[in-house]
């Protein structure tokens, strides 16, 4: 698959075949990809937690928000947790070259997930502190940014900026995810 149509296709999933539990084998590569992209001055200050336990993946769900811009019945069924999760740790006071690698390793993890079938969430909204507890985390790390992974169960597809010049995702009249994206046109300010 050609890089345009991978990224292209690594939409943001909410709603996860909930019986597909992932396997500690499998977030471990995907945190892999992660571990093989840039990172500033090569410092690669950035930790990873892999949630394959069941019981935990539930107790992590608890304190994360998905679709907050979708009504409770378009988000996910009790059934359509993730199969796991991929927690992105670091140090308290990450410079602003150090959070662009958060970013970075996460959007590694993005790709590689969407070319093994499976699906990811970025996640903020997450109860940080609530999360490290539960994790364990050692006092000088920090939860960052939570992924949420799993075999995905929506269809998600990209659109156009929509006519009143929104560009909140949505879901469409067959309940498809739709993602606006502004045009290459409007991307591009400057071509010199
Ligand atoms: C840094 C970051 C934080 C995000 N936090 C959340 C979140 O807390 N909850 C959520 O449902 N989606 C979250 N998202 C996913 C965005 O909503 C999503 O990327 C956006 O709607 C565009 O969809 P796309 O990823 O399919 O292009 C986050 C994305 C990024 C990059």
């Amino acid at each position: 698959m050609k890089l345009k149509e991978l990224i292209s296709r690594a939409r943001t999933c909410r709603r996860f075949k909930g019986e597909h539990q992932l396997s500690s084998e499998i977030l471990a590569d995907l945190v892999d990809h992660a571990r093989l992209s840039a990172s500033a001055r090569n410092k690669q200050v950035l930790r990873f937690v892999t949630i394959a336990d069941k019981d935990t993946c539930e107790a992590m769900n608890a304190l994360v928000v998905m679709g907050g811009s979708l009504t409770p019945e378009q988000r996910a069924k009790a059934d359509q947790h993730p199969g796991g999760f991929i927690v992105i740790v670091g140090p308290e006071n990450l410079d602003e070259f150090a959070v662009i690698d958060i970013g970075i390793a996460a959007q590694s993890i993005n790709l590689a997930a969407c070319e093994a079938g499976l699906a990811c969430c970025m996640i903020g909204a997450v109860k940080k502190n609530e999360a490290a507890a539960l994790l364990g985390l050692p006092k000088d790390m920090q939860v960052k940014l939570v992924l949420a992974l799993g075999e995905p169960d929506e269809v998600r597809r990209l659109v156009e900026r929509r006519d009143d010049g929104s560009l909140t995702y949505y879901r469409d009249e067959n309940d498809e995810h739709c993602v606006p994206k502004i045009s290459l046109e409007e991307a591009v300010i400057i071509r010199k």
